[in-house]
């Protein structure tokens, strides 16, 4: 039988996806209860890393402690991946020993071919084109600080990156509206978008999208692997920093959400960030709870042999 990935919120059904996130209220309330809860006793999780990473490995590495699992981080030098071992070969024997693999990889593709080639669920930890388990927690705080996402407006400000190409993913399995503010050449992956764009608008104003948003939210003009396009991204970004006079102009109870890590000055003003509107440390803690709701589900699928 065929293992069930993660490698993007197209992987889950809108129901699966409910369900997920209401386990992972579920589960936050547990963990602050100090509650006990080792469903994953005795199962064993990778993690293959290729890029830096504070709240995702934490929060996978903490989370499958929590369930009673263990966890393996494996940085490129960990493994003979960086020496040139075939990505499918490297599949067929990882997950011959272990009952799920997390992967932070610099190509989506590289992602899918593993997870092709393995024998149980691969989780995609962030690539160059998505970002599914930041928008887990992203969904979880906006229930929890608003209610239902369904019929609202989020206001993407910034890079059409892969956390964009998440929060697009999101928007059709939702039902919210997305309208997204990039500056010219910095859209979402039309190929991306075709897929899910029911609810997408796409702008060159941040005023235009952010008017009227519930949500706003923005991630950095350079992400891991762009570095040597910081200059010119500042450059072709000015005047995409979400600010006060920004916020101001969505709804008044709008939240602000960043992924991190963030750089004030650049995408964000401190004083958003920072300013009572912000929700960022809920998305990050979040993460956790998000990610064993999601560690729950794919290791509940009936066992590989
Ligand atoms: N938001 C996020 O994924 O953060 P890390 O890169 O620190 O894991
Ligand atoms: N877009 C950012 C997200 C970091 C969590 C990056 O890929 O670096």
């Amino acid at each position: 039988m065929k293992p069930r990935h993660f490698l993007t919120l197209l992987d889950l059904s809108a129901a699966e996806l409910k369900r997920l996130l209401a386990r992972a209220m579920e589960l936050k309330a547990m963990f602050k209860r100090g509650e006990r809860h080792t469903p994953l006793t005795g199962k064993t999780m990778a993690m293959i890393f290729e890029k830096s990473s504070t709240r995702t490995r934490i929060s996978f590495e903490a989370g499958m402690a929590q369930l009673g699992g263990a966890s393996l981080f494996l940085s490129p030098r960990d493994t003979h991946l960086d020496r040139g071992e075939p990505v499918e070969d490297t599949a067929r024997v990882m997950s011959s020993m272990v009952d799920i693999i997390t992967i932070r990889a610099n190509s989506h593709a590289m992602v899918e071919r593993f997870a092709a080639h393995s024998q149980v669920p691969v989780i995609n930890a962030l690539t160059d084109r998505n970002h599914p388990c930041q928008l887990l927690a992203d969904i979880q705080t906006y229930l929890e600080k608003r209610g239902d996402i369904a019929g609202r407006k989020v206001a993407w400000i910034g890079d059409g990156n892969n956390v964009c190409h998440s929060w697009i993913g999101a928007s059709h399995q939702l039902g919210f509206q997305l309208e997204i503010a990039t500056p010219e050449g910095y859209e979402p992956e039309a190929e991306w978008t075709a897929t899910c764009r029911d609810h997408v608008r796409l702008h060159h104003d941040p005023k235009q999208a952010a008017r009227d948003a519930d949500v706003v939210v923005t991630d950095t003009w350079a992400s891991m692997g762009q570095e040597h396009e910081k200059a010119q991204r500042i450059k072709a970004f000015s005047g995409f920093m979400v600010d006060g006079a920004l916020m101001k102009l969505a709804h008044r109870d709008a939240v602000f959400m960043h992924c991190l890590p963030a750089y004030r000055g650049m995408e964000v003003a401190a004083e958003v960030i920072d300013g009572p509107q912000s929700v960022v440390w809920d998305e990050a803690e979040n993460r956790l709870h998000a990610q064993k709701a999601l560690l729950e589900l794919l290791l509940s699928e009936p066992p590989k042999k």
